[in-house]
């Protein structure tokens, strides 16, 4: 938005992935701050290789290009950045105040209305920092594919807004959070909000990763914003992976992995 390092947006009705083009952008050379938003993306990106889908207009589907001066052991944090100011946005555009289910989905309760998909780029020179291009794919009204178990702003009980409403609100809340990633108390404040957004803290859960799962109770997030599981006394750093929630929170009625 004006005023911040994101007042550069590119808007398309329509596109593959916002990610896709957006990272062609970055290999090219764009500065950091760049913003692609659009109406509809025929091939969208979800993680672990998924697809991200939903009809025209009824989602926020955007990409932002960082640059942090950071290694790649510290990226996911500019990540978690983009998915706390996304949380944020949603409370304070829409009125609904969604958790952060390990590593960035934004749910209400144990449905999914947001993803996050951050994807490496490399810099235009080897001594460039590496680009990294975050999407962000946020239900407005429609509560993601039947039998997913998403949901939606307005079904959670949120005022309607516009795609451009929750962009800008990202935008502006993302501007501090981006500060933070250049210094150690900066990321370390930001690993407490991400603390205290979590919902997978002190679930018993299943971490799918790529060859193997990992079953305990998720006990812990690093300062770089990676899970900490512990079993039987052992605790594994998780760095990657999908995360299955396995008994409900202390107080809730039922269910609901
Ligand atoms: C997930 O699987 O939870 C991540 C979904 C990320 C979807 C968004 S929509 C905008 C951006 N462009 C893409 O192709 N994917 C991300």
């Amino acid at each position: 938005m004006s005023g911040t390092r994101f007042s550069d947006i590119v808007r398309l009705g329509e596109v593959d992935s916002t990610n896709r083009y957006l990272s062609e952008q970055a290999r090219a050379g764009a500065e950091e701050g760049l913003v692609v938003v659009a109406d509809h993306q025929t091939a969208g990106r979800g993680r672990l290789g998924r697809r991200w889908e939903s009809p025209p207009g009824t989602s926020l589907l955007c990409s932002v290009l960082l640059r942090p001066s950071l290694g790649p052991e510290k990226l996911h944090l500019a990540a978690v950045a983009v998915a706390l100011s996304a949380a944020s946005a949603c409370a304070s555009v829409a009125g609904v105040e969604p958790a952060v289910k390990w590593p960035n989905d934004l749910v209400v309760g144990e449905a999914k209305v947001a993803g996050v998909l951050a994807e490496v780029v490399p810099g235009p020179e080897a001594a460039a920092p590496l680009g990294l291009v975050v999407g962000v794919g946020v239900n407005l009204t429609w509560p993601g594919p039947p039998g997913a178990g998403g949901t939606s702003l307005v079904a959670a009980g949120g005022s309607t807004v516009t795609a451009d409403e929750l962009l800008e609100g990202l935008l502006d809340e993302l501007e501090g959070r981006r500060q933070l990633l250049d210094g150690a108390l900066g990321r370390a404040r930001l690993a407490d909000e991400a603390r205290r957004r979590c919902s997978t803290l002190g679930r018993d859960v299943l971490v799918e990763l790529a060859h193997e799962e990992v079953l305990g109770r998720a006990v812990g997030l690093t300062d770089e914003g990676h899970l900490v599981v512990e079993r039987d006394g052992e605790r594994q750093v998780v760095v990657a992976g999908d995360v299955v929630h396995l008994r409900p929170p202390p107080g809730a009625g039922r269910y609901q992995a």
